[in-house]
């Protein structure tokens, strides 16, 4: 199974750039295309938040006329930047989202189990899944201990060492990971939030954060540094699966490259 990763695309209303610089529109169009220019078609792709900008309706309704071209089939979760009820009312006919409350949901037809948190907190940027998604999370997980999972949320539950970056982590990551290391089957756990591709062990697993497709935070790690972000360059994940060979996750980078050559 091969499953395919685009986070952060930031949408705006249609004709109107992300930070007045950056038609993340148009780029998150071309992430799209470059899912169905790749030598494999994933089998399904998930968005990890901040799928738009401000959480407004009319941000919504051009990410939807901007999915309509793709061919896939795709799973939501939301990003600080979004808005619950709006969201869920732009994804109504994504029968998976519970029609109230957190965004939390569990899908269990592909050979990895696919288990969302909703780690988003209304009213702020920081991250956290609360008693709620705790328990939501631990019956879950009990539900099916033994099939291959999946986890991901928007947030990455880790400080990544960029200080502006870390003002808006993942709280108390703690009670998270006790529940998540005590569950063998979890092969990967998938964010986005820091326009970057990161890693970590974590909790007896390894969390992966995912590029933005429209704009990469600044590597910054100094204590004073100043918040700052790159046009590019645009990046997706690409996670292969099978039982034999275990999860592999590929950076793939969104755009023109030079080349290829003969050789490798
Ligand atoms: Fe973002």
């Amino acid at each position: 199974m091969l499953i395919a990763q685009i986070s952060d695309p930031h949408v705006r209303p249609a004709g109107q750039l992300y930070q007045g610089v950056v038609d993340s529109n148009r780029m998150f169009g071309e992430a799209i295309q470059h899912l169905h220019r790749l030598d494999c078609r994933p089998d399904l792709v998930l968005l990890t938040g901040d799928l738009v900008d401000e959480g407004k309706p009319e941000e919504y309704a051009a990410a939807r006329g901007l999915l309509s071209a793709l061919a896939i089939p795709y799973l939501v979760i939301p990003g600080n930047h979004d808005h619950r009820d709006n969201f869920r009312a732009a994804f109504a006919d994504h029968a998976y989202l519970p029609a109230e409350g957190a965004l939390h949901y569990c899908i269990d037809e592909h050979p990895m189990r696919i288990v969302a948190l909703d780690s988003c907190v209304p009213g702020h940027h920081y991250g956290d899944v609360g008693a709620d998604g705790l328990a939501w999370l631990q019956r879950t997980l009990e539900a099916n201990p033994q099939k291959p999972t999946l986890l991901m949320l928007h947030h990455p539950p880790f400080f990544s060492g960029i200080p502006y970056m870390d003002s808006y982590r993942y709280m108390e990551p703690e009670p998270l990971a006790a529940i998540v290391r005590s569950f063998e089957n979890i092969e990967v756990v998938l964010c986005g939030h820091v326009h970057r591709a990161m890693l970590r062990r974590w909790a007896g697993t390894v969390v992966c954060s995912c590029p933005s497709s429209t704009t990469e935070i600044a590597l910054r790690l100094a204590a004073d540094a100043a918040p700052a972000s790159y046009l590019g360059p645009p990046a997706c994940m690409l996670h292969l699966w099978d039982e034999f060979h275990g999860l592999i996750s590929h950076l793939s980078h969104i755009g023109k490259a030079e080349g290829p050559y003969p050789f490798f």
